[in-house]
Formats: C-alpha cells, structure tokens, sequence
C-alpha cells in the first residue's frame, strides 16, 4: 500500500502537438519507456501512483486515448492531477469523467481518495509566472500587473477547490493529509501564499507539486520541510522518469 508520485509526463502517442524542444531535449527521449519499466520495478497492484498533471499534449479526450492507455496499463491505481495542459479536462465535469473513467483511473479535483490511513487531497493549483521585468544583474524590479491581478482570481478559485477536496475528506473522518498541486505552491516573488497556508491549516504532511519542468525551473518553489510540512517536486524530468515514493 506504498504512495509514488510523479508528473508533466507530456505524453504524446498519437498526437503531433508535442513543441520541438521536447522532442530535441535528451531528458525526454524515450522517457515513456523509461517510466514504464521503472513502475514495473518498483510499483505493485496494491500501490497508489499519482500523476501530478500535464498527462499528455492531446486537447480532446480522442487525442488522449493512446496516454490512457498507456496510463491505464501501468501498475497501481492511477490517480489524476489537473494539470494546465490538460484541456480534455473540463473542470465542471470531473464526475462526468470519474465516471467514464471507473475502476481505471481516479481524477483528483473537488474530491478525495484514502491511501492508507491518509486522505490524498489536491487540485490544479495556480502561481503568477510573470512576465517579471529583471535588471542587469537578472534582479525581479516589477512584473505585468494586469496578469498578476488575474492571476489573484485564478488562484482564489484554485484555493475553493482545494478546501472543497479538504472538507470533503474531513466530513468522512479523515485526519490525515497528503497535498497535490500541478502548479508549484508559491512563485519566484513568494515565500509562502494561500496554498502553504492551507497545508498548514489542515496539517498536510507532505505537499507534492509539479509544473517546474526543465532544469532553470527545479528551484521556482519550496523544497524540503517547512512549517512542519514537506514539499517535493516530482516533474518526471527532475525525477528522471523514477517514481518518487511518498510513504
Ligand atoms: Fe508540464
Ligand atoms: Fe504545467
């Protein structure tokens, strides 16, 4: 009943929308073969892997059918993660999908799983990524006010769902919590933000995040314990393609 974790696996089996630089990048080559035998090694029927968003570049659910597949046969049971690239997911109709879906895979959005004794809770998340304006010495001296202002509301919405999937969880009993966001908790301009303060409200042990993909990326956001709660980034390119295993 081990829990791994692992995102932005960016498959893209049957369609072309995959950008240029994942397929020139080295990290990336064959990395769904690399994937696949590392969760033969390490994950069992009775394991739980959750995949942090950004499945695959397909924007329909048709485009998609080829990653499910290839989702669907790995082993475990398969918890989703909105991720932003995850057009096929429409966020209205989780249930719509958790449906069609039964039995093979689980989407993770205004709901909750049990693993163990802990209830995994999370949703897509969201951070203002800029544009930030730098000096010469690559120093942050402003960012797009108009984004960060619409960025506030996307991330409010984001904070609703999150505590709909938290009180949903605690409504069943459930006192312990592990957190998943695609988006990193905080940006480059915070050192905490409402999502390091929910974790903590609710004592999440652990809050697993995705998104930062692409080395200049790894340190966007928290890493290691703080405030009494673990935070790990587990895009598939920073694990290089091995499942990171949470308890
Ligand atoms: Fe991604
Ligand atoms: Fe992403």
């Amino acid at each position: 009943m081990s829990l791994y974790a692992i995102g932005d696996l960016h498959l893209h089996f049957q369609t072309n929308r995959v950008p240029r630089g994942q397929l020139k990048d080295r990290i990336w080559k064959g990395h769904e073969e690399k994937l696949r035998k590392n969760c033969l090694r390490l994950i069992g029927a009775d394991d739980t892997l959750v995949l942090a968003g950004d499945h695959s570049w397909g924007r329909t659910l048709e485009e998609c059918a080829e990653d499910f597949q290839y989702i669907m046969e790995l082993p475990g049971r398969k918890v989703l993660l909105r991720g932003n690239h995850d057009m096929f997911w429409d966020a209205n109709k989780t249930a719509k999908l958790n449906k069609a879906f039964a039995g093979k895979l689980f989407f993770l959005q205004d709901n909750y799983v049990t693993c163990q004794d802990y209830a995994l809770v999370g949703t897509k998340g969201f951070t203002f990524e800029g544009p930030f304006y730098l000096n010469a010495r690559g120093k942050i001296t402003g960012w797009d006010e108009e984004k960060e202002a619409h960025a506030r509301k996307l991330v409010e919405r984001e904070l609703a769902r999150l505590r709909t999937s938290f009180e949903a969880a605690k409504r069943d009993g459930c006192r312990k919590y592990i957190m998943f966001l695609h988006y990193p908790p905080t940006n480059l301009l915070e050192d905490e933000s409402g999502f390091t303060a929910m974790a903590e409200e609710y004592g999440a042990e652990q809050v697993i995040y995705a998104h930062s993909h692409g080395e200049s990326r790894f340190h966007d956001s928290i890493l290691g314990e703080k405030n009494g709660v673990l935070y790990r980034l587990v895009s598939g390119d920073y694990l290089k393609w091995t499942p990171a295993l949470l308890f």
